[in-house]
């Protein structure tokens, strides 16, 4: 409970001394009493902890953009700590004239700024089989979106010259699992980017510093990290990562392969398990909505568990491919609740129920899991992750 001395109209601790001077913290930080605010990781989920993932605190984080510090991590090798002045980026293969070039280099070449979320295929690959982990942060947290700043990938190409064999990309990451994806050169073309700065700071070392390749809409596995080495070919070269992983087996044994855009989806992030109800009345509905096939055309609400479904409104800026915040707001008379949000997109493509997604895609999967997620509220204001059927 609040100290009464602190609490209107007492003059409160604070005010009765001289706060700390400018500089007292030169790169600054939340609130000491944000603390909780942080990337989580599941402990029992992977063997060791440089391959692995952190997630998102999404139930605590407003508007779309994701701090820097709090974006999800996903590393196959641990974190590469880069010596940008010992770093190149290497252009090879099917070009007129190969690259070697330094971050310097690359940031003499005409700049682009884009929003854009990065989604792991993988988010919410721990509820295929049934609902799981309680709270949005695990369930969904395996995305951020932020404001990149870099070169397009296509003004390095036209610098190599591509040959006219030229059909596919490899790009190799310089940490230690060497990360290497087929990217079809119609992406590299149209709105691939080699980053350099993220939410108007150079990328941090855990998001890839000194450069990392931004695929707007793709899953976040293609994105390379530490980009140290494009290499140009004329056909895909069936890395680990697109052919043991990053696939899926379907019901009749054939396996879905360069899945590689992120299809519609959403959650309401704010109340979930980790932020429960704050009593009966007034509430505040808040999540967030996301397609990488275009911009978020809409969001449906529901507090019964689907049977109806009423109109969610988009607040703040809804962008192609980034995420988008939207609102519902309503009368809590304390009955239980189950809370649900779908997504449609510009295509028209609206996002599924978790049945219909395992009718077409069975259980063997761990990936691309945009099913719709429902949150059962308790009258006590609690929340659990549960499935309706
Ligand atoms: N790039 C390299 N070099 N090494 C990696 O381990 N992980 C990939 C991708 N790029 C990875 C990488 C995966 S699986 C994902 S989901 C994203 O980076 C995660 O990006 P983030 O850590 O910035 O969230």
């Amino acid at each position: 409970a609040p100290d009464a001395k602190n609490l209107p109209p007492n003059v409160p601790d604070w005010s009765q001394t001289l706060g700390d001077g400018v500089v007292s913290r030169p790169y600054g930080r939340p609130s000491k009493f944000e603390a909780d605010v942080v990337r989580r990781d599941v402990e029992w989920l992977t063997a060791s902890r440089q391959s692995s993932v952190s997630f998102t605190p999404l139930h605590r984080l407003e508007g779309i953009i994701t701090p820097n510090g709090l974006g999800f991590e996903r590393h196959h090798g641990g974190i590469a700590e880069i010596d940008p002045a010992e770093h190149r980026l290497m252009i090879h293969g099917l070009v007129e004239k190969p690259l070697m070039l330094t971050l310097e280099d690359v940031k003499r070449f005409p700049r682009v700024n884009r929003i854009a979320f990065l989604e792991c295929a993988a988010n919410s690959g721990m509820e295929w089989k049934g609902a799981q982990l309680n709270g949005c942060q695990f369930t969904h947290g395996m995305i951020h979106c932020a404001m990149y700043t870099g070169v397009p990938l296509k003004r390095l190409l036209e610098e190599a010259g591509l040959r006219t064999n030229a059909k596919w990309l490899l790009p190799e990451g310089a940490d230690a699992a060497a990360m290497t994806r087929s990217v079809p050169i119609e992406k590299a073309l149209d709105d691939a980017i080699v980053a350099y700065a993220m939410n108007g700071e150079a990328l941090y070392p855990e998001h890839g510093y000194p450069l990392r390749l931004v695929l707007p809409g793709w899953q976040g596995n293609m994105w390379v990290k530490w980009l140290r080495r494009i290499k140009v070919g004329d056909e895909p070269w069936h890395t680990r990562e697109e052919t043991s992983k990053y696939t899926a087996l379907l019901p009749d044994g054939q396996a879905r392969r360069f899945t590689w855009a992120m299809d519609a989806k959403s959650v309401i992030t704010d109340p979930s398990p980790q932020a429960p109800l704050r009593g009966k009345g007034f509430t505040v509905l808040s999540g967030l909505a996301w397609s990488g096939r275009g911009a978020i055309r809409g969001v449906d609400v529901s507090l019964d568990g689907g049977r109806n479904w009423r109109a969610a409104r988009l607040d703040g800026p809804v962008l192609d491919k980034a995420l988008t915040r939207f609102y519902y707001e309503f009368d809590w008379n304390g009955d239980p609740l189950l809370l649900q949000s779908r997504a449609i997109d510009e295509t028209g493509y609206v996002q599924p129920t978790k049945a219909a997604l395992r009718q077409h895609r069975g259980l063997n999967s761990i990936y691309h899991n945009n099913g719709i997620q429902t949150w059962h509220v308790l009258p006590s204001g609690e929340i659990e992750n549960v499935e309706v059927a």
